[in-house]
């Protein structure tokens, strides 16, 4: 059976449903490493072994949303919410093109105002002029009007992200509240592409009631959608969110979300083949190598925080939050011997577009 799955992925045959969810219940150690090594060769084939790297500037923890997994959410009152200034996210972005990362990605709890917009596209244009066009820009927002998109876009950024978190829509409407709306996000991802952004998407990973026939759903949804970037994570839990009150039988195994972190990266290189996939923070709560883990099964972005220290806590969408205590510049350090370890080598100095967008264009 699982043989000749894999056979199937060496002829490059399409994989369906059903062999993606007995690839993701997948328990036997070396049909797992095998899997990773498979992805692996795609991703050499088609991305190459270079790892891109955004610096990521959490620019402010308000948020207007109520999402019942996020510990940002506008309900959470032991939030203390912060707005970074103007000058304090530049700077954030000079330390990123010192750093030579390339490419900078700045996110934020969900607002929308004229303030806010014109507050964006201002910070776009100054870190444009003082990089000297140099830094990809990468927002990651949340759901905005068409012509606030359209505005941030001409003034400088290029790529935006927004997790449609699961492509279920009952799964979808559990875990956000009524006024959350599975169409409006679609539509917002519609928009982002007809503007001219490549547009990336993602699910959570090991959410309560969520099925592997659901993260197999998930996957086949990201390819016909045609994403060119995929952030995806295993869902951790936040203390104080309605979803951990609501679930509280619902513990999750460590080493499950991990491997399933990690077997829906490695299936998404092999079914997308040519996007960028991150290996995201919340691998790394679960492992202090997961972020490496992931390079290893197929992703090949990683977004350091380049946040200022006395943010990052602030900053808490779920619990154990790694690399609040320690700077970014000694984070980055231990990042980079790790990947150099692995025998990957990082972009430097480059955007690291999409391969999968770059050949559409
Ligand atoms: N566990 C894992 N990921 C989370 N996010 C928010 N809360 C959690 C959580 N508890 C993710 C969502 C969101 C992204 C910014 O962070 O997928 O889109």
């Amino acid at each position: 059976m699982i043989e000749h799955l894999f056979k199937k992925m060496d002829q490059g045959a399409a994989l369906f449903r059903n062999d993606l969810v007995s690839l993701l219940e997948l328990e036997d150690q070396d049909a797992i490493e095998a899997l990773f090594k498979k992805a692996y060769q795609v991703k050499l084939a088609h991305v190459g072994n270079r790892v891109r790297l955004r610096g990521l500037v959490e620019i402010s923890n308000i948020c207007i949303k109520e999402c019942l997994y996020c510990g940002i959410r506008k309900g959470n009152s032991k939030v203390c919410r912060y707005r970074m200034r103007e000058e304090e996210i530049v700077d954030g972005a000079l330390v990123t093109w010192k750093s030579g990362y390339g490419s900078l990605v700045l996110q934020a709890g969900e607002q929308q105002s004229e303030g806010w917009t014109a507050f964006i596209e201002r910070l776009l244009c100054r870190i444009k002029k003082e990089t000297r066009n140099e830094l990809g820009i990468t927002l990651s927002l949340g759901e905005q009007s068409r012509e606030t998109y359209e505005r941030w876009f001409k003034a400088g950024a290029h790529r935006y992200l927004l997790r449609i978190e699961s492509s279920n829509r009952d799964l979808y409407s559990k875990i956000h509240p009524e006024n959350h709306d599975f169409h409006k996000r679609l539509n917002a991802l519609n928009d982002l592409r007809k503007i001219g952004y490549q547009v990336g998407t993602g699910v959570m990973i090991g959410l309560p009631w969520q099925t592997t026939g659901d993260l197999a759903d998930d996957i086949l949804f990201l390819k016909e959608i045609d994403v060119d970037m995929v952030g995806m994570g295993p869902y951790l839990i936040h203390g104080d969110t309605p979803l951990a009150r609501q679930c509280p039988d619902f513990h999750h195994r460590k080493s499950h979300q991990l491997a399933m972190g990690l077997k829906m990266i490695a299936l998404v290189r092999i079914v997308l083949k040519d996007v960028n996939i991150a290996a995201t923070t919340a691998l790394q709560t679960l492992d202090p190598k997961g972020r490496e883990m992931g390079l290893l099964a197929g992703a090949n972005v990683i977004m350091p925080n380049v946040s200022r220290m006395d943010y990052k806590p602030d900053y808490s969408l779920y619990d154990n939050k790694p690399g609040q205590d320690e700077s970014s510049e000694k984070s980055f350090e231990i990042l980079r011997q790790n990947i150099e370890a692995i025998g990957e080598t990082i972009g430097f100095h480059e955007w690291g577009d999409s391969p999968h967008f770059l050949k559409k264009a």
